[in-house]
């Protein structure tokens, strides 16, 4: 028993762990409650499923119980008989199990110290029930459910307390945690069922930002695997252009942030086991989360049949493909790779809005044997205008743009985005905006003596990348040339 509280559950993955048994026994509403009780925290979660009958009881404290080689219902999100025990001890050293299914009603409890102190002897604790009276008064009033209590909760630790704030802290992260992992519960997309944590109700986050229009959905795909089919649908996620506020765009994210989530969501019956990481495929070397990639996420739907060939642990946090369907997986993992990163580089300029123009851009980039090549596109219409306006002396200009390519600083732009993420240009979008006016006005400018009139040169800057971002460029150009006009 002291050996099982070090498998490696976090707070997280433990009262995820007790949340799955709950749905498995069919419960509607569950609801968890953590008491920071002076430092001596306490923590309930009460549902409203099956209950576990007397003759369950003991079964259901037991080691083991039900393994791994049990037949299970399709929707039964357990599977090695050890969660109840393993994530409750591994965050608390005192477990009690009340439940009541019709008239039976039963109360057990396993204590660590209690264990420790018989001699080591596997005694259950019966009808010794130390916890908040309401609890277990809502239990009592059901038909049937189950009321888990923490006690002696030291989150694993010896002597390493948490403060309160640290406390609070944490219980933000399982809340959004829990909002994560089961979504598609919380969302109807499975067996819609209600949670809540010290009162407040959960809202499902869902990683593909499905409610985002510019996400890019790639159609689901069906694979045949070893343990049964898969569901396989990639997405490309919107640029954080596209979000309106910098909350919504952390939001987006997810609880461990843009970078760690990409790649791929492995659900089990739906619930959520992997939050991102690419599971070891790439060619030649794994692939890491990297920038690029970040808009990159891949749905991958399993059942509980497969659970042997994709190798689920214990605290279902890990699981890996089957060698019989890594190729393909790889080959859909590419796809959706290439296209996160257009519209990454390609900034919000990707998707619905562009459909309907051609943005004019500056770089051209080419594919060569060992990577890329960045040139300077010489029929850009400022660089056309101008080279005419040097007249004899175009070749100047020519000269310089090679230069400017050849001299690209790609290692250092790639170290700094690696080491201080992309340019935002969110932050003081508004003194970006002026400073783009500015120079759009000066393209007017040069359009004008070499004889384009401003009512050409401005769809024609409106198209050109990065001015095609602004939202009325028209009117804040007319704005500018009349009140010079007036002065
Ligand atoms: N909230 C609950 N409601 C009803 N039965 C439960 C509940 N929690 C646990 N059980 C019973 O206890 C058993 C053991 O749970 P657990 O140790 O988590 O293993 P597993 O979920 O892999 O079966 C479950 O199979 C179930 O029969
Ligand atoms: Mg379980």
């Amino acid at each position: 028993m002291n050996s099982l509280r070090g498998v490696g559950y976090s707070l997280d993955t433990a009262v995820a762990d007790l949340v799955d048994n709950s749905i498995s026994a069919g419960a509607v509403h569950i609801e968890i409650d953590f008491d920071w009780n002076r430092g001596e925290p306490v923590m309930t979660i009460l549902d409203d499923g099956a209950g576990i009958g007397s003759d369950q009881m003991i079964e259901a404290l037991r080691f083991g119980g039900a393994g791994p080689q049990a037949a299970r219902a399709s929707s039964d999100l357990g599977r090695f008989g050890l969660g109840l025990k393993t994530a409750s001890l591994s965050q608390c050293r005192r477990l009690t199990v009340a439940s009541k299914a019709g008239d039976q009603r039963n109360i057990m409890a396993w204590d660590v110290d209690h264990v420790n102190g018989a001699g080591g002897r596997w005694e259950i604790l019966e009808n010794e029930y130390s916890g908040p009276a309401p609890a277990l008064e809502k239990l009592k009033s059901r038909a049937s459910g189950t009321l888990v209590l923490w006690e002696k909760v030291d989150f694993g630790r010896e002597e390493d307390k948490p403060s309160r704030g640290a406390f609070l802290r944490d219980l933000e992260l399982l809340h959004f945690h829990l909002e994560m992992v089961f979504q598609r519960f919380l969302d109807g997309d499975a067996r819609r069922i209600v949670i809540s944590l010290n009162g407040t109700p959960l809202k499902g986050w869902d990683p593909f930002l499905r409610s985002y229009e510019s996400t890019i959905p790639s159609p689901e795909q069906p694979l045949r695997a070893p343990g049964g089919l898969i569901k396989v649908q990639g997405f490309i996620l919107p640029h954080r252009d596209r979000f309106k506020t910098d909350s919504d765009f952390e939001k987006g994210g997810g609880p461990e942030g843009w970078n760690a989530q990409q790649g791929f969501y492995v659900y089990r019956a739906k619930r959520l086991l992997i939050a991102g990481g690419w599971l070891g495929l790439g060619r030649g070397r794994a692939w890491t989360r990297d920038e690029p990639s970040r808009l990159a996420r891949i749905r991958v739907d399993i059942t509980n049949a497969a659970d042997k060939d994709w190798r689920i642990d214990v605290r279902k946090s890990t699981a890996r493909p089957p060698d019989a369907v890594r190729p393909e997986l790889q080959r859909i993992a590419e796809d959706v790779r290439k296209r996160a990163r257009e519209v990454f580089v390609h900034r919000g300029a990707y998707g619905p809005r562009m459909k309907s123009q051609v943005v004019s851009k500056i770089w051209d980039v080419k594919s060569i044997d060992m990577g890329s090549r960045y040139f300077i596109r010489r029929d850009h219409e400022l660089v056309d205008v101008v080279r005419k306006r040097l007249g004899a002396n175009g070749q100047m200009l020519d000269t310089l743009l090679g230069l400017i390519e050849r001299t690209v600083p790609i290692e250092r732009v790639w170290l700094d985005v690696t080491e201080h993420g992309p340019p935002s240009g969110a932050e003081d979008a508004s003194a970006d905006e002026a400073e783009l006016i500015g120079q759009a006005v000066a393209i007017v400018r040069t359009f004008h003596k070499a004889g384009i009139p401003f009512e050409e040169a401005v769809p024609m800057i409106s198209r050109m990348d990065p001015f095609d971002r602004i939202a009325d460029l028209k009117t804040k150009l007319d704005r500018h040339f009349r009140v010079r006009n007036r002065t």
